[in-house]
Order: structure tokens, then sequence, then C-alpha cells
């Protein structure tokens, strides 16, 4: 999601940004104290929706919810920097393998809710409370519905077949979602496995991996390549765009729920956690509570066309349509201590 920049540079940037960070009414003096009438988050979201529903929180609790909204990247790098005299209590990013790094950078500190452990499932939490899952996205293969008939491709694994080679399309391994679903690929197949696997799609690759999700879909309707792994809400926001040639773009595009058969498709979360300082604690865990209600779910994840973490709840009308799937339970945590060697396989394998 971030661009790299050396490091030097990348420190200047990001104090740079951090000065201009949308912030909307954070007050900086009282870092630190207790406010009960307050929570403070850092949220990687900008979604209109997401203000409506603190507002609605605060209409039901009188506590007032004051966003700063930045990259996840940055969101860390300031959290670290604030340390102890950080005003933020909740930090909302993507990606268990981001909120497993936050984690270990001592960054959040565990809850113990009830009504977290209900509504969400155990594979979308951390067993030890550090972060919660408020949404789920899937990584699945986007395919030319042009050139590509849905049935010859179904799994992962079917990405280094012979018929593949020159219409792979992928970001860089450097991205967490790659990073999350090699370590998933670890989990259920052992590193060799996992290795070999990594092998077989770079020998296919349409050209060297660049740019984000939306660029694989873009090239698949250039005809740079033919398959594509994206997280789903890509091509949801495509078909849903205000811009005609966008929703046209989204309609070149099929989706595969890949592994359907076996251990389901990679899901991965967005998700939540009560920051390591917090000054509010109770009023972050009172706002994840809400965000995990009934009410918060549907709009949360339709937001940005993810799929709520709650049962029971309406999915956006464009999932409804792509149907339900078998999505694999393995505890996301694990995807974080697979993380490193997920990185060095990529390395050795010369998926840059
Ligand atoms: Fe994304």
């Amino acid at each position: 999601m971030a661009a790299s920049a050396p490091s030097g540079l990348r420190t200047t940037l990001l104090s740079l940004l951090g000065g201009i960070i949308l912030s909307m009414g954070l007050l900086l003096a009282g870092c630190g104290e207790e406010d009960e009438s307050v929570v403070n988050v850092y949220s990687h979201r900008h979604y209109d929706t997401d203000q409506a529903l603190f507002e609605r929180f605060t209409e039901l609790t009188d506590i007032q919810v004051r966003v700063v909204s930045a990259s996840a990247d940055e969101l860390m790098a300031r959290l670290e920097r604030e340390g102890p005299a950080s005003p933020a209590d909740v930090l909302i990013t993507v990606d268990a393998g981001r909120l497993h790094r936050a984690k270990e950078r001592g960054l959040l500190q565990p809850v113990e809710s009830a009504a977290l452990a209900e509504a969400i499932p155990a594979h979308l939490r951390d067993p030890e409370g550090f972060w919660f899952g408020l949404t789920q996205r899937v990584r699945i293969l986007a395919h030319s519905r042009e050139r590509v008939d849905p049935e010859e491709l179904r799994d992962y694994e079917d990405l280094t077949r012979e018929r593949w080679e020159g219409r792979v399309l992928a970001r860089t391994s450097e991205n967490i979602y790659n990073i999350s679903h090699l370590a998933s690929m670890v989990a259920a197949l052992g590193p060799e496995e996992a290795e070999a696997w990594v092998r077989g799609v770079v020998a296919n690759f349409a050209r060297p991996p660049q740019g984000n999700d939306t660029d694989q879909l873009r090239d698949i309707a250039a005809g740079v390549g033919d398959v594509a792994l994206v997280n789903s809400y890509y091509v949801g926001r495509l078909l849903n765009a205000d811009d005609e040639a966008a929703r046209e773009l989204g309609r070149q595009v099929g989706i595969i729920f890949p592994n359907q058969d076996g251990r389901g498709a990679h899901v991965n979360i967005s998700g939540v956690g009560v920051t390591a300082h917090a000054p509010n604690r109770e009023n972050a865990v009172r706002l994840m509570e809400f965000l995990v209600g009934e009410e918060a779910q549907r709009a949360f994840a339709e937001a940005n066309f993810e799929y709520p973490v709650r049962e029971g709840i309406e999915w956006a009308p464009t999932l409804q349509e792509w149907g339900d799937f078998r999505a694999d339970t393995l505890n996301l945590e694990r995807l974080g201590e697979h993380n490193n060697e997920a990185v060095q396989i990529f390395d050795r394998a010369g998926w840059r």
C-alpha cells in the first residue's frame, strides 16, 4: 500500500507526513490524560460512512470520537514516535500480518470482552486479545472473462501450471497481502511446498511484479496478463465506481474463490486493537464493541465492499451476487508467526 523509500528519506517523509496528516479535532494538549468523554482513533480508513457510524456511537454513549486518518505504516510509525505520550486509544488497520507486527512492536495491549469474543469468530481475532477483526476480505483469483474459462483455474496451486506461462499478474512481495497469503500457504503446505509454489508462479509471470491490486485488474483488462491475485474488494470497488469506465473495467474481470474443495480461500481482515498507552481504555473497548454490533457491521463492511465478521449480517449486493464461499479458518495470528519465513521464501524464489 505504501511506497517504499530508503530509510533516511523515509523518516523525513514520515515526519513531514505526520505534520500534514488529516487530523479532525485531535487535542494534542492533554496527551495521556484520562478524558471520560473522548476516544481517539488512529485509522487507515477514510469513508463517510465511518464518520456517520462514529456520530451514531456518540449519540448512544456521549463519547466523542476523534479520528486521525493516515496509511497503516504512517500510523504505526506515529504510535512508535509518540510512545507513552500518544493520545491514541484505538488503532484500526488492515491485515492480520500488520496487526501482528503492531502487537510485536508493543503498540497494542490485550483486551478481554465477551461481546467481542461472541461477535467475532475465533480465527479472526488474536487468541491473546491484542487485535480483533472488523471486516473480512478474500484473496481471490481475478481473471479475464474473455480469455479465461473459470473451469481452468480452481486453486492457488493451479497458478504454477504450464498453461499460465506468461499470463500471471501480481504485485511485489513487499506487500503485506502477499506476505500473509504466502504465510497461510506455509501453514497449510509446509515451507518446501510453499517455496515450490512461489517458484512456479514466478516462472509464469506476465511481467515483473508491480503496482497495487487495482493495477493488476487494469492489466487484465489491458491484456498484459490473464489472471491475478487480488483482494476481493478491489473488484467490488470497480463494479460500484461512479465512473462508467471503471465499472466497464470491473465487468471485464471474473472472480474465482480458490481452494473450495480443500482448505478454502485465504481471508484476511481489517481489524482493531487498543493501543498500548490508551488514555481512554474503557471508551476504546466500548467503541470496538459497537463496531462489531449488528447496527455497525453492515455499514462498516459495505463501505469498502468487504464481508462483515459477524454472522447473520446482510452483505453488500455485489457480494451477494458473487455468492457464498468456503473460507480458510486458519487462525490469522498464525500468519504473523510465518511472516518472516514467507519474506525469506519470496526472496529466495525471486518474487521481488
Ligand atoms: Fe487494500
